[in-house]
């Protein structure tokens, strides 16, 4: 029963924060909130996705890290020993399972957008995007998402770094990795935050993202936020899952998971206000869905000074954190391939980025041959990432909700945690056990009523 356990940890706690952080933040904050915000018209979002985070997708990620530490194994082996450890159906399994599909499908389309950041940021420090105008921006846009062969290609190389980073393991490869990313990342970030702050009309962006109406609220704001909430912060797949069964035993958990869970909501807001105010700055629209990023902005850079670096900029950022985000949807579809195949981690890699490449050509297709082909009124790109985010995930969730509020044991969750402050233990297993899951079927009923 003990042979799919893993021996390797973390090297530190600092190392578990990077890496953890890395997953969580990535396309979800800095490409989907600012234009889910956008569509969403601003605030109401913003407001609802913190309640979410805080309230039913954080305690969800506490939940995924203690079952992982418990329990030492991929997702699937270690939803069935716990679930036999309390005496419970060993199907608990199947909710790995669920998980890994949902990774193998969120991986695929995630790598044909993060292929697009490569592109954009040699198109921007080339000087390709310099001084075109407003049309020329979007006839850029157009001519790229029409050539399946260059989206392709971009995808493909995407996945190769992907797979090339998880191939070395967990120390080598993941760990080294976020370490070297992530500081990157945080330095771009505020740069742009205050070069966007100083250039631009940041009180405008301001207002839009935190200036709150009731009456915005709508069931489809709801659900998406919720959905945004699982995504952004990694949970609901057994990703998180992965990355706990690494951690090593004298780790706080609660401490830890918080500072994952601020960074994560500092980056998506710091990401909107180095976007918004550039947007207004420039009198564009907020609202242009998944192309903000890749039309609206590139028409912001092609009018001001130094635009070219600063887009750059934008797109290195957005690489970095989407490769750092890629390796943690792969890494638990790689071991769990690794332990029932018995076979080795660079077989399992390539594996994984071959089928997860293979399913990306659909989503390829879908920006051109196919796009007139709708399932559920939805492109298949559309039908992959909504799916994913706004059902497989809090599905999952609820699934980890379950098995740690009421299938593992209060003392196991309890040793696990084991923080200072019993106040805290007993909120988390309060919010786990009752708001969490109560959140997401009123949110599913809502929505789908
Ligand atoms: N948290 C990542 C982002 O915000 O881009 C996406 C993600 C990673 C979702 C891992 C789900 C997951 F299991």
């Amino acid at each position: 029963m003990n042979s799919s356990q893993t021996n390797e940890r973390w090297s530190s706690r600092w190392a578990f924060i990077l890496a953890t952080t890395g997953a969580a933040v990535g396309l979800g904050n800095i490409w989907r909130f600012p234009y889910m915000a956008g569509n969403y018209g601003g605030s109401a979002f913003v407001i609802i996705y913190l309640i979410c985070v805080l309230v039913i997708a954080l305690p969800v990620l506490i939940s995924e890290i203690i079952l992982g530490r418990h329990a030492r194994k991929n997702p699937v082996d270690s939803l069935t020993d716990i679930a036999k450890e309390n005496n419970h159906s060993s199907k608990w399994k199947f909710l790995g399972w669920w998980g890994l599909s949902a990774l193998i499908l969120v991986l695929s389309f995630y790598s044909v957008v993060s292929g697009w950041s490569i592109a954009y940021f040699i198109k921007s420090i080339s000087g390709q995007l310099n001084q075109l105008s407003p049309d020329q921006v979007g006839a850029t846009w157009g001519n790229f998402m029409n050539s399946p062969w260059r989206l392709l290609c971009w995808n493909t190389i995407f996945m190769a770094l992907t797979i090339g980073i998880v191939i070395r393991g967990v120390s080598k490869g993941i760990e080294k990795a976020t370490h070297i990313m992530m500081p990157i990342l945080y330095l771009i970030l505020i740069s742009l935050v205050i070069f966007a702050c100083v250039t631009g009309d940041a009180h405008h962006a301001f207002n839009y993202l935190f200036a709150f109406k009731l009456s915005d609220v709508t069931p489809t704001i709801i659900i998406a936020s919720m959905g945004h909430a699982f995504f952004t912060l990694a949970v609901g797949a057994g990703a998180m899952l992965m990355y706990g069964a690494y951690a090593p035993k004298n780790i706080n958990i609660v401490s830890t998971v918080l500072i994952v869970t601020a960074l994560d909501i500092a980056v998506a807001i710091l990401a909107g206000l180095a976007i918004f105010p550039l947007v207004f700055a420039y009198n564009l629209e907020p609202t242009s869905g998944p192309g903000l990023m890749f039309i609206t902005l590139p028409i912001a850079f092609a009018k001001m000074n130094f635009g070219n670096i600063v887009g750059a900029g934008f797109f290195l950022l957005l690489f970095f954190a989407s490769l750092t985000s890629s390796i943690n949807l792969a890494e638990p579809v790689i071991v769990t391939l690794m332990n029932k195949l018995q076979i080795t981690r660079k077989k399992a890699a390539l594996i994984t980025g071959a089928a997860a490449w293979f399913l990306g050509v659909f989503s390829i297709l879908s920006f051109n041959q196919w796009q007139n082909i709708k399932l559920l009124n939805q492109t298949i790109f559309d039908l992959i990432s909504n799916a994913t985010t706004d059902i497989f995930l809090p599905i999952g969730g609820l699934g980890f909700a379950i098995v740690a509020g009421y299938i593992m044991k209060k003392t196991q969750s309890k040793n696990e945690l084991a923080t200072s402050c019993s106040k805290i233990y007993s909120l988390w297993r309060f919010l786990i056990r009752y708001v969490t899951p109560i959140g997401i079927v009123i949110v599913f009923i809502s929505a789908f009523a």
